[in-house]
């Protein structure tokens, strides 16, 4: 048979299918009955977006629908300017809107990368941040994950380097286990030539008092130099923003390219965030009811297992070692009304394929309840 250029993709699909990692777009099952325990709508606002609709277009009768250009180019400005300064005023730093958490993290990472500068990564980093030191290709080192002796050793490699940035998530997407950052910016006063980078993404909306992330919790805002943090996930909306020194802002808005030849994100887009995080800021009672719902979910999975969970957050995985396995415990848990994503290859490594839930401020005690003893049978 003649061969076509497309043969190799074909095998690589076949690949896939042989390894039980090949990926469909599953179907939309928004109206349907059932637990979800796929989506990163921590605290409900999502699925209840109806319900502010008719409030947001009295609010915001005029955001159009389209920017028509990117944020250097655009005339539509007003609705993004104002994000960034309800942001800059709670993280008392600059803010810069980016059209997504991957597009954040490529450009920051790409615009970094100049010489002179190394990237101390923790090992479990998000793939948009890998991607950000691929494309840019950058110098960098990494560190065992969460310990910051092994970070130490590196700081200490490289004391003479201009810029060690050390970059890192607050709460992890696939582990749930959360960084210490207390100790990471007391660590980072012993260094003159370091650039803290913590990506909030699962943390901005469901920790600390105002739901700002961990930094907040953990009082080290004025530390961290540069915090990324998402729309997409508690804040229900999309895009996402850094917060930073007024210098970085100039530099990333001059130098990001992500930033730079992209469109910006539409003028309703950025106005409906900021009306989502209007609501989040005075979720705090919602905040404390995820973290106990999540605690006793860890407590139940730990009991199912008889291991310990390292998850301290809504994120709890439970670790079953196996594509087949993963796949298998997802579509058992599925027809008993519970959706949980089986996560495999490449966004875990090989051995590490787990069912993922991620919890919501909108569960009840009872559901959580229901969910354990649904795996228990499943198990
Ligand atoms: C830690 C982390 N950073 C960044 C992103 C990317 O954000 P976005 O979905 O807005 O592109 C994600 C996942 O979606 C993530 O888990």
């Amino acid at each position: 048979m003649a061969m076509t250029p497309f043969d190799e993709y074909r095998k690589i699909l076949e690949k896939f299918d042989a390894e039980n990692r090949l990926r469909n777009i599953p179907q939309d099952r928004t109206d349907l009955p059932g637990i979800d325990l796929t989506s990163n709508d921590y605290m409900g606002l999502g699925a209840r977006w109806k319900e502010y609709r008719d409030e947001f277009f009295l609010k915001f009768p005029h955001a159009s629908f389209s920017s028509s250009a990117s944020r250097l180019l655009s005339q539509r400005q007003d609705a993004h300017v104002h994000l960034e300064n309800l942001l800059a005023g709670l993280y008392r730093k600059e803010s810069l809107l980016f059209n997504s958490g991957y597009h954040a993290n490529v450009g920051i990472i790409q615009a970094l990368a100049i010489p002179g500068t190394i990237f101390l990564c923790d090992k479990l980093i998000h793939a948009s941040m890998i991607d950000g030191l691929m494309l840019a290709k950058a110098d960098y080192q990494r560190w065992r994950h969460n310990d910051l002796s092994s970070l130490r050793k590196l700081l200490d490699k490289y004391k003479s380097m201009e810029r060690c940035v050390v970059m890192l998530e607050s709460v992890y997407s696939m582990d749930g286990d959360t960084a210490p950052l207390r100790e990471l910016a007391d660590l980072k006063k012993e260094y003159h030539n370091v650039i803290l980078y913590v990506d909030e993404a699962h943390a901005f909306g469901t920790r600390g008092r105002f739901g700002l992330g961990l930094g907040e919790e953990t009082g080290v805002i004025d530390e961290i130099d540069i915090i990324v943090g998402t729309l997409g996930k508690a804040a229900a909306s999309a895009g996402a923003f850094v917060s930073t020194h007024e210098l970085l802002k100039s530099y990333f808005l001059n130098s990001s390219r992500s930033f730079i030849f992209s469109t910006a994100l539409p003028p309703v887009n950025a106005a409906w965030s900021e009306h989502m995080i209007l609501k989040l800021l005075t979720m705090d009672k919602e905040r404390e009811h995820l973290i106990e719902i999540s605690d006793k979910f860890r407590s139940g999975i730990e009991e199912i297992t008889g291991q310990p969970n390292n998850s301290r957050s809504h994120i709890v995985p439970l670790i079953v070692g196996d594509a087949h396995k993963a796949m298998q415990t997802a579509s058992k848990l599925s027809l008993k009304g519970i959706d949980a994503l089986p996560i495999r290859r490449p966004t875990v490594p090989q051995g590490g394929e787990r069912i993922r839930f991620s919890l919501s401020a909108e569960m009840t005690e009872d559901t959580v309840e229901y969910i354990l003893k649904t795996l228990k049978e499943v198990i």
